[in-house]
């Protein structure tokens, strides 16, 4: 993990309501943001639900995201007394910050982002696009990078923690801000990204990383008997349960490291090693531990999606903070570029 003072940090990040989170997202980056949120002297987190907007074409799919990503993320620890939890729709601030940024980006900057680059690639791979090598691709994807450089800046984030596929974002975030500084003083505070190291990538049921898009996922939030089929299907070799067997090299026990205690982890690693563990024991002994750590967790999504109003309150409370900076942030702006 890259050691970083967060005494005076204000971490702030954000999360796109496209997707029910699955455990490889909890481990890997709900449960680090939430600690690193405790650590920090403040911490800022938002819904990007104005990010989202370019994939979701449905209202109600738009809204149902949004409360279920706020009900994982509350559920699963994050503090909103200590947190400024907010949408980013609600800061209009931002908008207008953006458009200002947009003044001072220089278009080759965003021709070079890996999301309109993948994009692009897979148009051309497709080789059915004549000249059009953004046939399908919106606005909203080309400027993605600028909207994220104003949603960091507006409310003044130092401390910026990511997936790494998100750190040419946050560099970005440093060059557009940079230029505007250079141009008219200095106004922007400049982020670093932080991306936790040690967690490692959890695997799917199948063995490869853990993704929505291998279908091969462990949601965080399911029906109990659904996450027990989920976890009988983890793909295993056809050893006998007397055969000694490598922990490292079994699906099970990488997951099971995430939820089990240190007794519980050095007993399935002696069980497989001197064998006497069978692969069965060994899924619901992860099932159960998986269970534990996510039975309180549960309750409390389940009840904070029936209350919306009160996840409305939370967000409506963090939107007013966050306000404040992101008014300062653009009142500044204006200044030093002459309007009033
Ligand atoms: P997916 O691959 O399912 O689409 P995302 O890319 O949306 O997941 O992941 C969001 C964040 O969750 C990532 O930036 C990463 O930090 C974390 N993450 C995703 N998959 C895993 C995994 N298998 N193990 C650990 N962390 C993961
Ligand atoms: N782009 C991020 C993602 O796809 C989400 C995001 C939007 C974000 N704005 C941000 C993350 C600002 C950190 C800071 O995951």
């Amino acid at each position: 993990m890259k050691k970083m003072d967060l005494s005076k940090a204000r971490v702030l990040t954000g999360v796109k309501p496209t997707e029910a989170p699955h455990v490889g997202n909890y481990i890997g980056a709900i449960r680090p943001a939430i600690e690193l949120a405790a650590q920090a002297a403040e911490s800022y987190l938002f819904i990007a639900d104005y990010h989202a907007l370019n994939i979701i074409r449905d209202a109600k799919e738009l809204k149902d995201y949004t409360y279920l990503v706020a009900a994982s993320w509350l559920a699963l620890g994050l503090d909103p007394s200590r947190t400024v939890f907010y949408r980013q729709s609600d800061i209009p601030e931002i908008f207008e910050i953006t458009t200002i940024l947009s003044a001072v980006t220089p278009k080759g900057l965003m021709n070079r982002a890996h999301a309109y680059k993948a994009a692009t690639d897979k148009n051309k791979e497709a080789g059915k696009t004549g000249n059009d090598v953004d046939l399908g691709i919106n606005m909203g994807l080309y400027t993605y990078p600028i909207l994220m450089a104003a949603d960091i800046l507006a409310p003044r984030g130092t401390v910026v923690p990511v997936g790494k596929d998100q750190i040419q974002h946050v560099e970005m975030t440093r060059d557009i801000a940079g230029s505007f500084n250079h141009l008219f003083g200095d106004v922007l505070a400049l982020p670093d990204f932080y991306v936790q190291e040690s967690t490692g990538l959890l695997p799917g049921i199948d063995g490869q990383k853990m993704s929505k898009s291998y279908g091969n996922h462990v949601p965080v939030f399911m029906d109990s008997k659904q996450r027990r089929k989920l976890v009988m299907k983890i793909v295993t070799d056809s050893k006998q349960p007397d055969e000694p067997k490598d922990p490292d090299d079994s699906i099970i026990y990488q997951l099971y490291c995430h939820f089990a205690t240190d007794a519980e982890k050095a007993e399935m690693r002696r069980g497989f090693e001197e064998g006497g563990m069978g692969y069965g024991d060994a899924k619901k002994l992860l099932f159960e531990a998986i269970e534990r750590d996510l039975e309180e967790p549960s309750k409390l999504y389940n009840e904070l999606l029936a209350d919306r109003p009160k996840i409305d309150k939370w967000l409506e409370e963090g939107a007013e903070k966050a306000r404040e900076t992101a008014q300062k942030t653009l009142h500044d702006m204006r200044h030093v570029i002459g309007l009033s």
